[in-house]
């Protein structure tokens, strides 16, 4: 046993030396502000106000009068943070891999805080130097798999499970969930991101975010807004419709707010309708403060934006993770009277009024040891629950007990955990799939197996594909160069059929933060040898009359449609964090019976994806500017409208048993008063336990407002039922579930006529179906008229189609 270690929580600003022009690569920065080594100190007291007795921060109660007693200076360091670490001359934080932090105040009793990435599980530096203590963390399944799960109680215990790490290890905020929304399918960092829903997404990140914050640390929602590409993400406008920012884009964010009251929000890099999202006023100040009421305080990401003092007044509060330059910048403009100091009050306010709640602040003794084991049992959980079952013909898996399988693709032995960039998790291990399959029982076959290891290990010898740190240093992962998929011999496939009983395939993907994906082979597509692995092993299978799967360790989607007829059963594992190979295990082999449904469409080509034509924006190299054309016609609401098949629509997924759904009907005679009922019985009428995930749709009638085709208002997950087991479900929608926006009313309305409620297992696959009436338009709630587009936009509308 580790000997727990306690530690006086000590200023945590080590070192500050910037040296001057430090290039910042990785984080795409056009410019570095040059710095010099004597701008760069904290200010302790030095140009403080002389107060012959100072106040101190004790409680929220003394903000007011510590804001008082701050000097200028002060409050200028205090919106700026403390700089990037890892690069040369960077500060030293006390937690080693923590991406920045708030600068301490000690005459008035500032702590300073430290902030670390998730979303995926807290990223810090596991092994430091000249310490025999390990600091690994827990890789959670991605979030799009987390998301999958339809499951806001899975959500909410992987959040406290995260928190407990964030807090133990001595971070005070941690820069997770994120939720920005699927628009494309090739947008690098959709890992990271929940859905193409913003219902999903709003309501798992409430989740997560009151898991986290319910160990008294704080968490970030991110990135604020319509950060949907890594291609020019930090120069690109984002041009989009008021409506589609309302419904789709903001949805999410607006419901996390509502729902949970996140400590922070961080603004992310593009610019919208022409102004960087971290100088925005009309986005964090009129929207995401009059409009939702949010309390906590909103930081930029990093190195985002071009105009500190601009940033002050759009109510960015904390620029991160910030140069003395900004500070410089801040204190020059208050006193030429460009800025009014009770903006810069404001922020410095809205900073401390975390700070109090802050674990730093309480001098919180963080043991450095949490509970590693018990989170180990929830990644893999979340693991499985997340994974989706696309297709089982004649019950191909579960794979039966003690099985001999035949294990194909590279995938089998480097299991892909989560994707790159600041998303990715330092943990300790990944268990592979062919671990996992063995530690369950299942007999590989040796030959095959064997065969996959030596290639591997053999390329990875070379130069071309050895496993370096990552460009961005080691704290942000490895980078693991792809290796080609091992071509198959004939001979050798034929043997691993003689002498197994089923054979399973892997295919995997990665990607991560600063590219987006590719449509071409290798990336959205398969290779060539993928494609022929994916052919002859399900031919010479079938020949013997044996059975093939497909287990997809991806990110995102990539095609299915070219393939899937020639295999029996594909799963969807997504990258499934450090327990990959045991939750792979779990769901083959029938220990867990999968669930999860998906949260993001498999189309049946790329350009069959609405947004495929403005992505990444024009012009294609090098695009400045991307217009969301397709506007509120993201994911299923397009493919539903427009009659556009799909390969796998969302919200489907199989499961090992059958549900029914009965007994759908709404409250009050389907006459709608404020709210409605709506009512669903399922049954489990297989023959194993089980769990379903259950959707409500809506269909709107076209008032003044054109409305998609169907829009999910409301999700829940049974319990596991046994087999002729029932549960009566019941969902709640009040008027703003129901309403849409209307731009010239600045305004969410619930328009007149007959509405259907559609209850579902898929946004295609709809099992009953209720109507209401709702006799004249309601206004629901008026909102600030802002965010107006500079640009016009050639809209998608359904009556053009
Ligand atoms: C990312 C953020 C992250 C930050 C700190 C940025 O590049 O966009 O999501 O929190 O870096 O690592």
């Amino acid at each position: 046993m580790l000997k727990k270690m306690k530690k006086k929580r000590r200023q945590k600003l080590l070192a500050i030396a910037l040296s001057a022009g430090v290039i910042v690569t990785g984080f795409q920065l056009e410019s570095v502000f040059a710095a010099s080594n004597k701008s760069n100190q904290i200010v302790e007291g030095s140009k403080a106000k002389e107060k012959s007795e100072t106040p101190k921060l004790v409680n929220a109660a003394s903000i007011d009068a510590v804001i008082k007693a701050m000097a200028l200076e002060e409050k200028a360091e205090l919106v700026v943070g403390v700089g990037m670490p890892g690069f040369p001359g960077g500060p030293t934080l006390e937690v080693a891999g923590a991406v920045g932090g708030t600068h301490g105040i000690p005459r008035l009793g500032i702590p300073s805080l430290l902030v670390a990435d998730g979303p995926a599980g807290l990223r810090i530096r596991p092994i430091r130097e000249g310490e025999s203590q390990t600091y690994y963390t827990t890789a959670f399944p991605i979030a799009t798999s987390l998301a999958s799960t339809f499951d806001t109680k899975m959500a909410e215990k992987v959040g406290r499970a995260q928190g407990n790490e964030v807090k133990e290890y001595g971070i005070d905020i941690f820069l997770a969930p994120a939720l920005n929304i699927h628009r494309d399918p090739l947008n690098g960092r959709n890992f990271e991101y929940y859905s193409e829903d913003p219902l999903v997404a709003g309501k798992i990140t409430a989740a997560v975010v009151n898991g986290v914050e319910s160990n008294g640390v704080g968490a970030t929602i991110k990135h604020f807004a319509a950060n949907n590409q890594e291609t020019n993400r930090t120069t690109i406008d984002t041009i989009v419709s008021e409506r589609a920012l309302r419904e789709i884009y903001l949805r999410g964010f607006e419901t996390a707010v509502k729902e949970s009251q996140p400590w922070s929000v961080m603004s992310s890099y593009n610019k919208l309708n022409g102004i960087p999202a971290s100088q925005n006023g009309d986005l964090l100040t009129k929207i995401l403060r009059e409009d939702w009421g949010f309390g906590g305080f909103v930081m930029t990401d990093w190195f985002a934006g071009t105009d500190p003092v601009e940033q002050m007044k759009a109510g960015n509060d904390l620029i991160m993770p910030g140069f003395p330059q900004h500070s410089t910048k801040i204190v020059e403009a208050v006193k030429n009277g460009t800025l009014d100091e009770t903006i810069l009050d404001r922020n410095v306010k809205k900073i401390l009024q975390i700070i109090v709640e802050s674990p730093s602040f309480k001098n919180f003794e963080y043991s450095d040891a949490p509970d590693l084991e018990v989170h180990t049992q929830v990644a893999r959980q979340a693991a499985a629950e997340g994974m989706v079952l696309f297709k089982n013909e004649n019950k191909a898996l579960p794979l039966k007990e003690g099985a001999k399988v035949g294990l194909f693709g590279n995938t089998q032995i480097e299991t892909i955990k989560g994707g790159t960039g600041s998303g990715d998790v330092n943990s300790a291990y990944t268990i592979s799939i062919a671990d996992g399959l063995e530690n369950a029982g299942i007999q590989l076959h040796q030959g095959m197996y064997s065969s996959y290891k030596s290639y591997i290990s053999t390329l990875r010898q070379m130069d071309e594909y050895k496993i370096k740190d990552s460009p961005w240093g080691a704290d942000f992962g490895k980078l693991t160069p792809v290796i080609p998929e091992k071509p198959l011999e004939a001979k050798e496939i034929d043997r691993a059929v003689s002498e197994s009983d089923m054979g399973v395939i892997l295919i995997g993907r990665n990607s991560g933060e600063s590219a987006d994906r590719k449509n071409e082979k290798g990336d959205y597509l398969l290779t060539d040898v993928e494609q022929e692995m994916i052919a002859n092993v399900s031919e010479k299978y079938h020949t013997a009359g044996k059975k093939v799967a497909v287990v997809l360790n991806i990110g995102g989607p990539v095609d299915v449609a070219s393939w899937r007829d020639k295999v029996d059963s594909i799963l969807l594992a997504w990258q499934p964090g450090q327990e990959a190979g045991h939750a792979v295990a779990d769901v083959l082999t029938g220990a867990v019976n999968p669930s999860g449904k998906l949260s993001t469409t498999f189309p049946i080509t790329y350009s069959d994806a609405p947004s495929a034509e403005n992505f990444p924006g024009t012009p294609k190299e090098n695009p400045t500017q991307v217009v969301y054309e397709e506007d509120i016609y993201v994911g299923y609401r397009y493919y539903t409208t427009f009659d556009v098949n799909t390969a796998y629509e969302f919200g489907y997924g199989l499961s090992y048993t059958n549900f029914k759904y009965s007994n759908v009907r709404v409250s009050n005679n389907g006459n709608f008063k404020n709210k409605l009922t709506v009512f669903a019985t399922v049954e489990n009428t297989g023959d194993i336990a089980g769990k379903e995930a259950v959707q409500v749709y809506v269909s709107a009638p076209d008032g003044k407002l054109e409305k998609p085709e169907v829009e999910l208002k409301a999700f829940a997950k049974t319990k596991e039922l046994r087999p002729g087991k029932k549960e009566n479900l019941k969902f709640e929608l009040n008027t703003k579930d129901l309403a849409s926006f209307n731009e010239k009313l600045s305004a969410w309305v619930v328009e007149k006529g007959t509405y259907n409620v559609k209850v579902g297992a898929s946004s295609e696959n709809i099992k009953g179906i209720a109507t209401f009436k709702v006799d004249k338009d309601i206004i629901v709630e008026k909102v600030n008229d802002v965010l107006e587009p500079k640009v016009e936009i050639d809209r998608l509308s359904k009556f053009d189609k």
